[in-house]
C-alpha cells in the first residue's frame, strides 16, 4: 500500500515516460517520409507482431512456404537468412498484413511430437513466433515444384541470404573500386550498416521476451535501443535491451475505465533493496530464458557490474543480446544518437568510419575493459561536429532549452531525459560545407591536439570544461552529468587514442592531398581508407614507448633497419617533406639530448674525481 502511495504522489510531478507505443507510427512515419525515434521504434514493434520465422531446408523452400502461410493472411514480405552451425541453417522472417494473421499461423503449428512428453522426449511445449516447416505428411503428396499464383509473384522472396556482412577482402575490394575518399567513405556506411533485416531480427527477439512473460506482466516492454536502433549499428551488433515489467503506457479505452475501477489487483511488495531486488528478479529471468526459450542458448549472468545484465546468444537469430532491466538512460541516450544521425547525413558514415578505424588499430575491443568503448567513441564524433567554427551538431543543452511539455521524459529512477524532439523548434541549421573526407581529418587532427589531460568533454555544452577528477579521459554522460562515461579507459588507453589519432591525421592528410592516382592505379594500389584500416602492426608508434621508455629507444622510431617494417610511402611532395623534416628534428633534438647528457655525465665524472681527489 505504502509503494502505491508513493507511486501515486510520485506521478503528477513526474510525468515517468517509459516507452510509449505509437499507435499508427508506420502510416505516419510513411507519411512524413523520416521517422522521429519513437515512430521507427513503435513502427518496428508493430511489424515484430506481424512477423514469424519459419526454418526451411533451403531458400529454394520460398515457394511452398509462400503457398502453406497464405492460409493464415496476406503476406507482405519473405526475407531470407542462414545461420552458420555444423551445416548451414536456414530461415525465413515472413511478414503479414496483421498482427491476427501472425498469431493464426503460430497459432496453428504444431509441437514436436519426438520431443513431446507423449512422444517420449522432454521438450517444453513453448509457443513462440520461432517455427520450422516439416516435410508434408506421408501420402499428403507435393507434385513436382510447387508455383506462385501470378497475383503472389509481386512478393517474390525480398532478400535471399540477408544478413551476410561483408567480409574483409569484400570490402577490401569495394573501396579499391571507389573513385574518391569520399565515396569510400559512403560506401562503408552503406554497406556495412544494420540492413532492414538485421533491424526486424532484433525486434523479434525483443519480442519472444515479451510474450513469454506477457501472461504475468502484461504490460511488460522488452525495448531494444543502443547501437541496433540509433543508427550506428553494423551488420552483426549486438543486441542490448532493456525489460520492464510495466513499460507499456497505452491509452486505450481499456485504461480509461481501468482508472476508476474499484478492482485493485493483489500484488506482493518486494522487501528486498533497489538493487538486490533487480539482481534477484533477473536471476530468475535468465533462468526462464535459459530453461524454456526456443533458440536462447549460452546465458551469462553478469549481476554485480553496475548496470547488472543477462548476456545470451539468440541461435535461431545468430545474435548476441544483453539484456538489462535498470538502464533506463539508454533507450533515451539512443534517442538522441538517432537524432543525432538524422540531423545530417554526414553524421553517421562518419561516426562509421572513426568506429572502423579504431577496431582496425586495435583501439576498441569487443569485450569490456579499460580501453574506450564504441560508445564513448560516437561521444568523441559528436563532440567534434558540436564544437567546429560552423557546427553541424547542435549542443544537448539547446536541445533541452527548446523542450516544451511534450518532450518531458522522466525515467522511473528520476533521471531527467527532457529535450526537444522537434529539430525546428531548437531552430538549429548547418552552414558547414565541409566534404567527409575533410570532416574525418579534421576529427583527427582535433584530437591529437585535445588536452585529455586537462580538460572534458561536454556534449551538453558542445564545448571543452576543466576537467572535475584525474581520470584518465573524461565525457561527461548527457544524461547524467554527475558521471562519466568514459571512467573506465587507462591512462595507457587514452594515450593510445592520442597517438593513433596523431598517426591517422599523418597518413589521411597524404591521402587527402594525393589525388593523382588513375583509375588503374586505384584498383591495385592500396589508397584512402585501405591505408587508414591497413595499419601494419609495427609502423605504428605503441605507448609502451612512452610509459616503459627503458625498453624502447626513440630514436628507434626514426632509424631505419632491416627489422624495422618498410617506412610509409607518403605520396604528397609536400606531406613527404613535413615528415621528414619533423624527424630530421626529432633526430637532431634526441643527439643534442645524447650530447647533453654524455657532457653532463663527463661533467659529473670530472667534477666527482676531483672532489675525490681533493679530499
Ligand atoms: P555496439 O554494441 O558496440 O555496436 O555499440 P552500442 O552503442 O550498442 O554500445 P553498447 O552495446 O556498449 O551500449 C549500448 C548503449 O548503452 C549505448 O548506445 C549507450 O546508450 C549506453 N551506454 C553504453 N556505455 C555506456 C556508458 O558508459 N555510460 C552510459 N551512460 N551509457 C552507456
Ligand atoms: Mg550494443
Amino acid at each position: 500500500m505504502n509503494t502505491l502511495m508513493r507511486l501515486s504522489l510520485q506521478f503528477p510531478q513526474w510525468r515517468t515516460y517509459c516507452i510509449k507505443q505509437c499507435a499508427f507510427a508506420g502510416a505516419e512515419a510513411a507519411a512524413r517520409g523520416k521517422p522521429n525515434y519513437e515512430e521507427f521504434i513503435g513502427n518496428h514493434h508493430q511489424q515484430a507482431q506481424r512477423s514469424i520465422v519459419v526454418q526451411v531446408s533451403s531458400e529454394k523452400s520460398y515457394a511452398e512456404l509462400y503457398n502453406y502461410c497464405s492460409r493464415f493472411g496476406h503476406i507482405v514480405t519473405v526475407q531470407h537468412y542462414s545461420v552458420q552451425h555444423e551445416d548451414e541453417l536456414h530461415y525465413m522472417l515472413l511478414e503479414y498484413a496483421s498482427s491476427e494473421e501472425a498469431t493464426a499461423a503460430i497459432s496453428s503449428s504444431a509441437y514436436n511430437a519426438e520431443l513431446s512428453s507423449s512422444g517420449g522426449g522432454n521438450g517444453v511445449p513453448v509457443r513462440s513466433p520461432f517455427l520450422w516447416f516439416r516435410a508434408p505428411a506421408p501420402g499428403a503428396g507435393r507434385r513436382g515444384q510447387p508455383k506462385l499464383a501470378n497475383n503472389q509473384k509481386a512478393h517474390a522472396l525480398h532478400t535471399i541470404y540477408g544478413t551476410r556482412a561483408l567480409n574483409h577482402e569484400a570490402l577490401k575490394e569495394l573501396l579499391h573500386g571507389a573513385s574518391s575518399i569520399d565515396q569510400q567513405l559512403h560506401l562503408l556506411y552503406e554497406r556495412t550498416c544494420l540492413n532492414d533485416l538485421g533491424v526486424r531480427m532484433r525486434f523479434l527477439a525483443a519480442l519472444q521476451v515479451e510474450q513469454a512473460i506477457s501472461g504475468m506482466f502484461p504490460e511488460a516492454l522488452a525495448q531494444p535501443f543502443g547501437s541496433s536502433v540509433n543508427g550506428f549499428g553494423k551488420m552483426g551488433c549486438d543486441l542490448d535491451l532493456i525489460l520492464r515489467f510495466d513499460g507499456k503506457t497505452t491509452t486505450t479505452d481499456q485504461d480509461i475505465q481501468r482508472e476508476a475501477s474499484r478492482l485493485i489487483y493483489h500484488t506482493k511488495e518486494n522487501l528486498s533493496n533497489g538493487r538486490s531486488q533487480t539482481q534477484r528478479q533477473m536471476e530468475c529471468i535468465g533462468d526462464m530464458l535459459h530453461l524454456f526459450l526456443p533458440g536462447v542458448c549460452h546465458v551469462r549472468r553478469i549481476l554485480q557490474a553496475r548496470v547488472p545484465i543477462i548476456k545470451y546468444h539468440h541461435e535461431h537469430l545468430d545474435l548476441e543480446v544483453d539484456l538489462s532491466m535498470s538502464n533506463l538512460t539508454g533507450f533515451f541516450m539512443s534517442e538522441l544518437l538517432y537524432m543525432f544521425g538524422q540531423i545530417d547525413p554526414r553524421v553517421r558514415p562518419l561516426t562509421f568510419c572513426v568506429r572502423r578505424w579504431a577496431q582496425s588499430c586495435g583501439l576498441t575491443n569487443p569485450s569490456p575493459g579499460r580501453w574506450i568503448t564504441n560508445f564513448s567513441l560516437t561521444c568523441l564524433v559528436m563532440f567534434f561536429l558540436q564544437q567546429l567554427r560552423q557546427p553541424i551538431l547542435p549542443a544537448i543543452g539547446a536541445m533541452v532549452k527548446a523542450a516544451t511539455a511534450t518532450d518531458i521524459r522522466v525515467t522511473e529512477d528520476g533521471i531527467n531525459c527532457t529535450f526537444a524532439r522537434d529539430m525546428e523548434r531548437v531552430g538549429f541549421q548547418s552552414r558547414n560545407t565541409s566534404s567527409l573526407s575533410e570532416l574525418l581529418l579534421q576529427f583527427f587532427e582535433f584530437y591529437s591536439q585535445f588536452d585529455f589531460h586537462n580538460r572534458a568533454i561536454s556534449l551538453n555544452e558542445g564545448r571543452a570544461l576543466a576537467k572535475p577528477d584525474h581520470s584518465a579521459m573524461y565525457i561527461v554522460n548527457p544524461l547524467e552529468q554527475l558521471l562519466n562515461v568514459s571512467k573506465n579507459v587507462s591512462l595507457e588507453e587514452s594515450e593510445r587514442l592520442r597517438i593513433e589519432v596523431r598517426n591517422a591525421a599523418w597518413m589521411l592528410e597524404s591521402e587527402v592531398e594525393n589525388t593523382t592516382l588513375s583509375e588503374s592505379e586505384r584498383r591495385e594500389q592500396s589508397w584512402g581508407l585501405l591505408n587508414l584500416f591497413k595499419h601494419p602492426e609495427k609502423s605504428v608508434i605503441r605507448p609502451n614507448m612512452f610509459f616503459k621508455p627503458r625498453m624502447v629507444e626513440v630514436s628507434d622510431l626514426f632509424d631505419k633497419s632491416q627489422s624495422q617494417p618498410p617506412a610509409i610511402n607518403y605520396k604528397s611532395p609536400t606531406v613527404r617533406q613535413q615528415v621528414q623534416s619533423i624527424k630530421a628534428a626529432a633526430r637532431s633534438e634526441l643527439k643534442q639530448l645524447r650530447e647533453s647528457s654524455t657532457t653532463t655525465t663527463t661533467t659529473t665524472t670530472t667534477s666527482a674525481a676531483k672532489t675525490k681527489r681533493s679530499r
